[in-house]
């Protein structure tokens, strides 16, 4: 048992559309109620301790939905990103971006931007919307950030070269990865960063997540032996 607050939480929203399938409600009805849901949790982890907290919001392959599905969730996370600022201040958040920034519309760069600017200098929990992000693009990005970047190819790469271009390469590893819904994947998110990620998989879709669901995932990630490939630490279940 290792007791411990997981220092970088990364959760896999997934389910807003079984949620809304099972009350007959459009998908983009438990889009909006996910987005109630991530407000709460982001609360709730900034509470507990939690130092990053990164949120698969929508992903690389996520384009292949109905123009309507994406359209209303670009337009969530805007409503999201300027809505918030008061809360941020209060509890002191931080919010940054993982994934490919130039491949989204230019208005939703301009407010993750913005929300950037506004929060750099707080010192509290750091919220890093995955949004446009795929795990494998990431990487193809950072091979060729490097190919077009200082010390060229024939430096060669390590581990921590590589690192060194992802998206925010500061922000440690993730400890612990949530995934909603049931599912048992990855689904292309932290492909790198997450290679010794705990994983918990709830089988609450996302809309009902709530803070009791978030303790107990962070009750099993303290009972985690976590061994890196190493041997179990003396006394470990
Ligand atoms: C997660 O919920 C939100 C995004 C992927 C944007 P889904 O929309 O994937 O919901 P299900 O998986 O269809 O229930
Ligand atoms: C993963 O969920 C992406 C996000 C939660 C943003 P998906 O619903 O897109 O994943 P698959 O398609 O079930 O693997
Ligand atoms: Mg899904």
């Amino acid at each position: 048992m290792n007791g411990k607050t997981p220092g970088h939480l990364g959760i896999i929203m997934d389910g807003n559309g079984r949620w809304a399938k099972a009350r007959g409600l459009a998908r983009t009805q438990g889009h909006l109620e996910g987005l109630k849901a991530a407000k709460r949790i982001v609360k709730a982890a900034s509470d507990r301790g939690v130092s990053y907290l990164t949120l698969y919001t929508f992903s690389t392959e996520n384009w292949k939905r109905a123009a309507d599905e994406v359209g209303f969730i670009m337009g969530l996370v805007r409503q999201y990103l300027r809505a918030e600022l008061d809360f941020y201040r209060e509890n002191s958040i931080r919010i940054r971006h993982a994934g490919d920034i130039g491949g989204l519309p230019p208005e939703i760069r301009e407010d993750i931007a913005r929300a950037m600017e506004d929060t750099r200098d707080f010192t509290g929990m750091q919220v890093i919307l995955a949004l446009n992000y795929g795990g494998r693009d990431e990487i193809i990005r950072a091979v060729n950030r490097a190919l077009n970047g200082a010390g060229g190819p024939d430096a060669g790469f390590t581990e921590a070269r590589l690192r060194s271009f992802l998206d925010n390469p500061d922000v440690p590893d993730p400890d612990l990865i949530i995934r909603t819904a049931g599912e048992f994947r990855t689904s292309n998110f932290l492909l790198w960063e997450g290679a010794y990620a705990e994983y918990h998989i709830s089988e609450k879709f996302w809309p009902d997540f709530a803070e009791a669901d978030l303790d107990q995932a962070l009750a099993s990630y303290g009972r985690r032996d976590r061994r890196f490939g190493g041997i179990p630490s003396p006394g470990a279940p």
